[in-house]
């Protein structure tokens, strides 16, 4: 399939191909939909194989944010870049000058910040030559380790759960297995053990497992063996495709709730836990909290307005739960379709003719 192709099936705006040989810069960004506001989305350095792995994986990366943005509430749209290199030694204060001048070129149409192999100070370079960057270390104006308000969202989307599954958002005496005690899961287990729930933890990294056991009281078992326990909430928050053709049978558990991108291997598997009783939370709605968070430095980042936001996650949710329940579909299904009616709504408004915008061309 050509890439004009691939553009349309998949709904995207525009694609930049980036090249500046003197920087040994090869990227490619991907404006997915700009309906909502200007587009937003991490940039991603990895040494992929082949430059159709790198053109799908920034059209889907930037496919996905436009549903993220989307359903956080907030006014933005879905974009990502990707880097052909090796985070490892293919780094360069030029290469990341060089994308801030590519990103400054779309005139704050596209904004990016960190994602797998990059790190805010790449984006400190960048921020030399744009404006259009966030998630800069805190001492450059950026809004700090965004984990934390991951975490509260996370929570928050938990407690939405409970509400929807048992009437009650109380967490008391819940067995909650989280996977991966990492920046998110350490922080969403702080919220859980304040809340009273029983928590079982699992982590390929004994640092992880020793950081989180020297301040909290949780009971740990090996990476394999969190899908046998059972319990009330299953929280993946390391790895995407968790939920595969091998762990469905296995997690036992009434809800599906954490922060994880990705966290089903197929999108089908959204029926096969509704149809085993399972309640999911969708990923990018749940795992918003971070986005919300880079997001709001565009205002000027204020800390309140960003937690008041995340917390939103909950209302969010329980709209996704009470939508699927009305029209018998999945809630990955009704989270999609929150999105896609509210951009069919704004594309509508752009019909009011504002002078500033070319619409004489
Ligand atoms: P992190 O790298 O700090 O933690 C991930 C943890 O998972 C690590 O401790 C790692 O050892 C562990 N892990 C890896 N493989 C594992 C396995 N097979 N079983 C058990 N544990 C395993 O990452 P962070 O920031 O905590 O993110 C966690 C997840 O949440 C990731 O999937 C990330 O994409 C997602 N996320 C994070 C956001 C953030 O603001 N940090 C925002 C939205 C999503």
């Amino acid at each position: 399939m050509g890439i004009f192709s691939k553009m349309k099936k998949l709904g995207h705006e525009q694609l930049v191909f980036c090249q500046d040989r003197g920087a040994g810069l090869k990227a490619i960004i991907g404006i997915h939909n700009t309906t909502l506001g200007p587009a937003l989305g991490g940039c991603r350095m990895l040494p992929y194989a082949t430059e159709d792995e790198a053109l799908m994986d920034v059209l889907l990366l930037s496919r996905g944010m436009t549903y993220k943005s989307g359903a956080s509430g907030d006014s933005f749209g879905g974009g990502k870049v990707v880097i052909v290199g090796d985070p490892k030694t293919d780094k360069s204060e030029k290469m990341f000058r060089a994308l801030g001048r590519y990103v400054e070129s779309l005139g704050g149409r596209f904004v990016t910040g960190t994602d797998v192999g990059t790190v805010p100070e790449d984006f400190i370079i960048s921020n030399a030559e744009t404006d259009w960057v966030v998630a800069l270390p805190e001492e450059y104006g950026g809004s700090g380790d965004s984990s934390i308000l991951t975490a509260f969202g996370t929570y928050r989307g938990i407690q939405a759960c409970a509400r929807h599954k048992w009437g009650s958002t109380d967490l008391k005496g819940k067995s909650i297995a989280v996977q991966g005690l990492g920046k998110v899961g350490f922080n969403l287990i702080k919220h859980l053990i304040h809340a009273g729930a029983d928590v079982t933890g699992a982590d390929v990294s004994e640092n992880a497992v020793e950081r989180v056991r020297s301040e909290f009281t949780i009971d740990v078992v090996g990476p394999d063996e969190i899908y046998d326990v059972k319990c009330d909430v299953f929280s993946p928050n390391a790895l995407g495709a968790v939920i595969d053709s091998n762990t469905i049978d296995r997690v036992s558990c009434s809800i599906v709730a954490g922060a994880a991108n990705n966290q089903l291997a197929v999108p089908s598997f959204a029926r096969v836990l509704a149809d085993r009783g399972i309640l999911y939370a969708p990923d990018y709605v749940i795992n918003a909290g971070g986005l919300i968070q880079v997001a709001d430095e565009l205002y000027g980042f204020n800390y309140d307005r960003a937690h008041k936001k995340v917390a939103g996650i909950y209302d969010t949710l329980l709209r996704i739960f009470a939508r699927a329940e009305s029209d018998g579909i999945t809630t990955a299904e009704a989270a999609d379709l929150l999105v896609e009616e509210r951009l069919a709504k704004i594309v509508g408004l752009k019909s009011v003719y504002l002078p500033d915008e070319d619409h004489m061309e």
